[in-house]
């Protein structure tokens, strides 16, 4: 059989990767195919960069700066998006889609927040977008939760799912290197996103959650509802208590099916330093999913990086190959369940969330500061479940301290309102630093 054709959109970090792995493996995949996948264009904004990235002459001729050439050639059959951002992505998948050409993309953002209309589209037409590299880099998350996790009803799901962040920390936290400099490290490691901010405030890792929760609950993606927080404003002394308490502090992506709606939300979270999230560090990404019936699975590997990305797309080219032929009413649904039957549970907003919480203050060193503190938790019903506080030569030298106040699962609004309480007494010097936590058991 003819070798099915690829058109590349993109050749940076992930477009090179894939055809690296797709040219490395060529036989391997072709015999899980059943038929040969080839790259026959490689569409890119400067042909002269990509061709200085191919090491054979003979390839150059596959390079064009004509991007609609590539979407609108007849004779290409599945389309590999790799070019990231909402715009000229989102304006090539869709004409890709009209032409009938099956899509793989790696876009997270552009499936959090235009994936209702692009999967309407590809439904319309009866192709597949396939976007397992959208998520977790190489961890074949969304196989996971769209097949193999089927029979479960899902809980929750809780995951690393930004290497550049989880990069940053574990530079931070290990090698005590500055936020700017880890950052500039994940950046030449190809990690970081184009636009850095969106991994540095957890914009990347909602898209994700957003993309995942969709699969796991059967609701539309909804990635404006989602509660987002980044690393911008984690302090290194909350980095260092969290640990004298015996945790650790990770960017966390949780989607969790609560009895009012489904939470959906990404945060530095405290997690115990014995399970093992806490210990996922550098660019790897580890996913928890629970299921009613299998109870808890993790998925642990690396998320970003060229081949890791590449595994996954190239993993979507060959389900792609396999089951272009096949009745799409018999494929898998782009977000597991059918399209007539998502459902409208609503996305809850981050006042109605439950967590524990990890309190900082600090306070004038004075008899009875303690004490005015614990009685308001006390009376808003929330109850502590550990407190640290430091000496005060170890703080400031002398008159003020430092308070950590670890809660149990309480109320997100709750907390806020003792929050507002504690900072109007008078011997509450700073602002309360509030982090969540998650047990994970
Ligand atoms: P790169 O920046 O390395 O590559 C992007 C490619 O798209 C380059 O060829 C670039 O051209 C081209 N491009 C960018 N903007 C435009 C534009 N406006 N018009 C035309 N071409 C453009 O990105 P990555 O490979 O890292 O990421 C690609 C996608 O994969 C993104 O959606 C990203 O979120 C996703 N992803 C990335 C991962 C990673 O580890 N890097 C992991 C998982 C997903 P030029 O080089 O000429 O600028
Ligand atoms: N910027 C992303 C990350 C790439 O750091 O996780 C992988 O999606």
């Amino acid at each position: 059989m003819e070798p099915i054709k690829v058109g590349l959109l993109g050749f940076g970090t992930v477009g090179s990767g894939t055809f690296t792995v797709l040219r490395r493996n060529q036989e391997e995949i072709k015999r899980r195919a059943g038929r040969g996948i080839e790259v026959a264009r490689i569409a890119v904004r400067n042909p002269a960069k990509a061709r200085a990235a191919l090491d054979d002459d003979a390839l150059f001729s596959l390079v064009t700066d004509n991007f609609d050439a590539v979407v609108d050639d007849p004779s290409i059959g599945i389309v590999a998006e790799m070019i990231g951002g909402t715009t000229i992505a989102r304006d090539l998948v869709l004409r890709a889609i009209a032409n009938g050409k099956h899509v793989v993309t790696a876009n997270k953002a552009l499936l959090a927040v235009h994936g209702t209309e692009i999967f309407e589209a590809a439904h319309a037409k009866g192709v597949m977008v396939a976007f397992e590299a959208a998520v977790a880099g190489g961890i074949p998350i969304i196989k996971a939760l769209r097949e193999g996790l089927t029979a479960n009803r899902i809980q929750y799901i809780a995951g690393i799912i930004n290497g550049t962040t989880n990069y940053i920390l574990s530079e931070m936290r290990e090698r005590g290197l500055d936020f700017a400099t880890a950052l500039k490290g994940a950046q030449e490691l190809g990690y970081a996103e184009a636009d850095p901010t969106f991994d540095i405030e957890g914009v990347d890792a909602a898209h994700k959650l957003t993309i995942m929760s969709a699969i796991a609950f059967g609701v539309p993606v909804q990635f404006e509802r989602a509660y987002i927080e980044g690393i911008s404003k984690l302090a290194a002394i909350d980095i260092k208590y969290a640990e004298d308490l015996g945790y650790r502090i990770k960017l966390l992506g949780i989607a969790r099916r609560a009895e009012r709606g489904i939470e959906l939300r990404v945060h530095p979270t405290l997690i115990p330093a014995k399970r093992l999230l806490a210990n996922v560090e550098g660019a790897m990404n580890a996913v928890v999913v629970h299921g009613d019936a299998v109870g808890s699975t993790l998925y642990y590997g690396k998320g970003a990086g060229a081949e890791p990305t590449a595994s996954a797309v190239v993993a979507d080219l060959v389900d792609v190959t396999r089951l272009h032929t096949a009745d799409p009413e018999h494929r898998v649904p782009h977000l597991a369940f059918q399209p007539d039957s998502l459902s409208n549970t609503p996305i809850l907003s981050i006042d109605e969330v439950t967590s524990g919480y990890y309190l900082r203050l600090r306070v004038a060193d004075v008899t009875g500061v303690l004490a005015g503190i614990t009685r308001i938790l006390a009376d808003s019903g929330i109850s502590i479940d550990a407190l640290l506080q430091k000496e005060s030569e170890e703080v400031d030298g002398g008159d003020e301290t430092d308070i950590v106040i670890i809660t149990h699962e309480t109320l997100e609004k709750n907390v806020n309102a003792a929050i507002r309480e504690i900072e109007a007494l008078s011997t509450v010097v700073s602002k309360v630093t509030k982090l969540r936590m998650e047990a994970l058991n």
